[in-house]
């Protein structure tokens, strides 16, 4: 009995010791067991066997030394080891191969000749390789695990083609984060024409970054970073991509996630985490050819895609409908020959170059010929836009997924018959006595106009001496004020003459700090929010708003373009929004019948990028924590703004959850954890997300919600009709008939998901975004938190609430 026990404790030590085995180099000799690990000589990678998560399959792969949980190749990901039996070994061939416990070869490497010495080896970069210990040749491996990539780029691998050989290198997901089997999404460079950057699902192209302009890829601008560079190659022998880290003590890897999502991470030494680097932003012109032929796409206008001028919708019901696929058409066929010539476009995606034609030498002049030549050339660029642009780019057949930037981009010159561009010109070009009158207008407006100047600078000088225009700088200095914010400041009296001395009359409403005015500023429309003298708070919140929104700048995000500290006044201007909040069309019988469904879902989707880019993609990472109807501002063209970041608070990378003790926000949009424990995180925020989403779809207040057949809020009752499988009950009537059906029960699961009582069962803004725009399969929620009517509770004598955390009983909230 005692010597088996000693037999169990000395098998239990020898296991354990032979766990501890850390080679350099495998060869013949030397093999890799389970539980072995074979390291970099710098020790940033490390090679052995592995289970994700929470499976029990065992798999050989490399991960990071310092965080084991980031695996960046697999070698057996199709056929998993069921136990720990598994070697890897390197035949006398120079074959690696992957045994299971009946030594029947799982995986196994392949070489191209038979070496002296075989050695394998993993390189400081994370790339295993197979070499002859005889001879020392860089780069020239008889096997590598970089031209077998699996979900991540690591820098110096390439992403391409080699045109020779055929190989192919590119990145493709796994199933899910704990199963390693090939998953459906790939990203690759399609050789076709001229090459480009494809992100693909199955064979369907989902998203295209297009060309390398000599910079970037044309569709996905990349800026210049302090961490890596990006090359990229393209000869007669191969086509790649590939960065490179310009200080080889960072750790930055690209990955291809299990939902398709690209995401850059790089490791912060000082956190011991990774921090998300960039997040591709999605909205709906990433969806490939998402306009059709002949046709643009700009997320800023409505409708989104516009046809190119001299073509007109292909089917104009289906146009008109908002189905865009079909594309546009030529008005006037070409003539061939010289009856055509070009209209100039900036600013452009360029077009799909799967079927284009490239020279890196002829001159744009040059392209131009060549396009004239060639009947079925329908469009010419540059090919790299370095300096005043080089090479020659032409297009055949159909142009196709082409968007508009608000910066960047490139120029784009789109055959058209000669008839079609004099039709152009005249409809652009008014006739002779209107140009005459014209000029004479705009003469007399300027003159006008340097007459104004010199009267406002006059009038400053009189009234306002020596008032400063930038703030005093040692009153931020001792709150971390950053030194980079140059924000103009205004002047009390400026402001005061904008808005008439803050007449009623230009009163546009009541934020929670103070109300909010209407005024003209040089000739510019703004809202001036001015903060309550008595808000109590009211200095505090005003700094972080102005620190916060003064670095924040996206599309969804109303724009701050100044603020005014003097004397007791504290004021925020901000762009004047002419459509006013959601809350004032949603919840209005009347109103709400101008908000079609498209429209609803662009409005949803807005504030979800807005949000997501507070949430990870801005530099502070914000939980705004007031996130409400009235909040949600609307511009010309409805698109959403998220406004009002009083009671944002910056969180650090790695603070997931705070506390607080005052509880600020409003009721009907607070999750259950913040207003009961004051524990607010970005799953806070996705709360507030969901309640808004279920209130845009069904028109409806959660706040005093009322229903004759139960006393639940909205929240409450989305939850029955979706428990009772008729969820479109929930629909607004006012959306009308243009309805589409499938995105409203996305958008009422994903908001159900979002007011989910547990905050870690809520997706994060990212999954809600990419839930939003695919057609994936989503979750089944699970029971809302706060689905019973809150008013009647004694805690809303004010619509905005500000009370201490402990003073709420936590059985406020339960079903009764
Ligand atoms: C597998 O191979 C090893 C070494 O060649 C040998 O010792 C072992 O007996 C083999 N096992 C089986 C099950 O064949
Ligand atoms: C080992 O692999 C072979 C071939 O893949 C397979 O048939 C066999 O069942 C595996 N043995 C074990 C114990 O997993
Ligand atoms: C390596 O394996 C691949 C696929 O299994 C095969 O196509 C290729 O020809 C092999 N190369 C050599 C040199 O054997
Ligand atoms: C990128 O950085 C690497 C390493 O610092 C450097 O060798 C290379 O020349 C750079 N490439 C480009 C295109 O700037
Ligand atoms: C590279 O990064 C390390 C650690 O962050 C730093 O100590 C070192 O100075 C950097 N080297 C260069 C050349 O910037
Ligand atoms: C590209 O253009 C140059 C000069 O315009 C010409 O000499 C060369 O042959 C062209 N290359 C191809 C592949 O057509
Ligand atoms: C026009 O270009 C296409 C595609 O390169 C080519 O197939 C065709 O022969 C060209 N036609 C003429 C007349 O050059
Ligand atoms: C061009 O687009 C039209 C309609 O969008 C389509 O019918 C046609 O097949 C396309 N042609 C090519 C060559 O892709």
């Amino acid at each position: 009995m005692e010597a088996l026990a000693y037999l169990f404790v000395y098998s239990l030590l020898l296991s354990l010791l032979r766990s501890s085995i850390t080679l350099d180099t495998i060869t013949p000799s030397q093999p890799i067991r389970d539980g072995d690990t074979l390291v970099s000589a710098d020790r940033s990678f490390q090679l052995g066997f592995f289970s994700p998560a929470s499976s029990k399959s065992r798999y050989m792969g490399i991960w990071y030394l310092v965080s084991s949980e980031v695996v960046v190749w697999v070698a057996n990901r199709d056929i998993p080891l069921n136990d720990h039996s598994g070697v890897l070994r390197i035949t006398y061939e120079g074959v690696l191969v992957l045994l299971n416990s009946t030594n029947s070869t799982v995986w196994s490497s392949n070489t191209s000749r038979t070496p002296e010495i075989p050695v394998a080896q993993l390189l400081d970069t994370g790339n295993l390789v197979v070499k002859d210990g005889n001879f020392d040749d860089p780069g020239n491996f008889l096997w590598q695990s970089f031209d077998h990539p699996c979900d991540t780029l690591l820098p110096e691998m390439k992403l391409g083609k080699n045109l020779v050989t055929g190989l192919e290198r590119f990145l493709s997901s796994w199933k899910s984060i704990e199963d390693p089997t090939l998953g459906v999404f790939s990203i690759r460079i399609d050789p076709r024409g001229l090459p480009q950057l494809l992100s693909m699902e199955g064979a369907a192209i989902k998203f295209r970054a297009g060309p390398w302009n000599g910079l970037s890829f044309s569709g996905y601008p990349l800026r210049p970073n302090s961490i890596y560079n990006s090359t990229f190659v393209l000869n007669e022998n191969e086509v790649y991509y590939e960065n490179r880290l310009l200080n080889n003590s960072v750790f930055s890897r690209l990955v291809l996630n299990p939902s398709g999502l690209v995401e850059r991470f790089t490791w912060i030494d000082r956190r011991q985490s990774w921090q998300r680097f960039l997040t591709a932003q999605f909205d709906q012109c990433e969806n490939y050819a998402f306009c059709g032929a002949y046709a643009t796409c700009n997320p800023d206008n409505s409708p989104i895609c516009a046809c190119f001028e001299g073509f007109e919708p292909k089917s104009e019901r289906n146009w008109n409908s908002n189905d865009w696929s079909d594309g546009c058409v030529r008005r006037t066929p070409l003539e061939c020959n010289d009856g055509d010539g070009f209209l100039k476009w900036t600013k452009l995606k360029l077009p799909d170059t799967s079927s284009s034609w490239f020279n890196k030498t002829t001159n744009l002049k040059e392209c131009e010929g060549l396009c004239l030549k060639n009947c079925s050339c329908t469009a010419y660029s540059n090919l790299d836009v370095r300096g005043e642009g080089s090479g020659c780019l032409l297009w055949f057949g159909n142009l196709t997924d082409i968007r508009v930037f608000s910066e960047g981009g490139q120029e784009l010159y789109l055959k058209l018959a000669n008839s079609e561009l004099d039709r152009i010109e005249k409809k652009k070009q008014p006739s002779k006595i209107k140009q005459a009158s014209i000029i004479g207008s705009v003469i007399l407006v300027t003159g006008i106009i340097i007459l104004g100047v010199i009267a406002y600078i006059l009038k400053n000088r009189l009234h306002s001496k020596g008032m400063s225009k930038r703030i005093d700088k040692k009153d931020w200095d001792n709150e971390g004020w950053n030194e980079d914010m140059e924000l103009p400041i205004f002047d009390l009296t400026a402001i005061a003459n904008a808005t008439d001395n803050f007449s009623s009359n230009n009163q546009l409403g009541e934020g929670g700090f103070g109300p909010v005015y209407k005024g003209t500023l040089d000739g510019q429309v703004i809202a001036v929010k001015r903060l309550s003298k008595n808000s109590g708070q009211g200095s505090k919140e005003f700094k972080s708003e102005v620190q916060s929104i003064a670095r924040l700048q996206h599309r969804n995000l109303v724009k701050l373009l100044g603020c005014c500290i003097q004397e007791d006044e504290k004021m925020l201007v901000y762009e004047y929004m002419p459509n006013k909040s959601l809350d004032f069309f949603i919840f209005d019988q009347t109103k709400s019948k101008l908000l079609d469904w498209h429209t609803r879902m662009n409005i949803i989707g807005g504030i979800a990028r807005g949000l997501l880019y507070l949430h990870e993609d801005s530099r502070l990472r914000i939980i705004h924590r007031d996130l409400k109807a009235s909040n949600i501002l609307l511009d010309n063209n409805m698109n959403s703004k998220i406004s009002d970041f009083g009671l944002a608070r910056s969180f650090g990378g790695d603070e997931v959850e705070c506390m607080t003790n005052r509880i600020v926000g409003t009721y009907g949009y607070m999750s259950p954890e913040y207003a009961v424990h004051g524990q607010y995180s970005v799953k806070s925020d996705v709360f507030s997300f969901g309640v808004l989403v279920l209130e845009i779809v069904s028109g409806k207040k959660n706040k005093g919600f009322c229903n004759p057949d139960h006393n639940l809020n909205l929240l409450g009752h989305a939850w029955r009709l979706w428990v009772e499988d008729r969820p479109m009950g929930l629909v607004d009537e006012s959306v009308g008939e243009s309805i589409t059906q499938s995105e409203v029960l996305r958008c009422i699961q994903v908001g159900l998901l979002c007011v989910q009582h547990n905050p870690e069962d809520r997706p994060n803004m990212s999954s809600v975004v990419l839930m939003l725009s695919s057609e994936s399969s989503l979750h089944k929620p699970r029971q809302p938190g706060f689905y019973t009517d809150s008013r009647k509770t004694d805690y809303s004598s004010s619509e905005h609430a500000t009370y201490s955390a402990n003073e709420i009983s936590t059985t406020w909230f339960e079903p009764r």
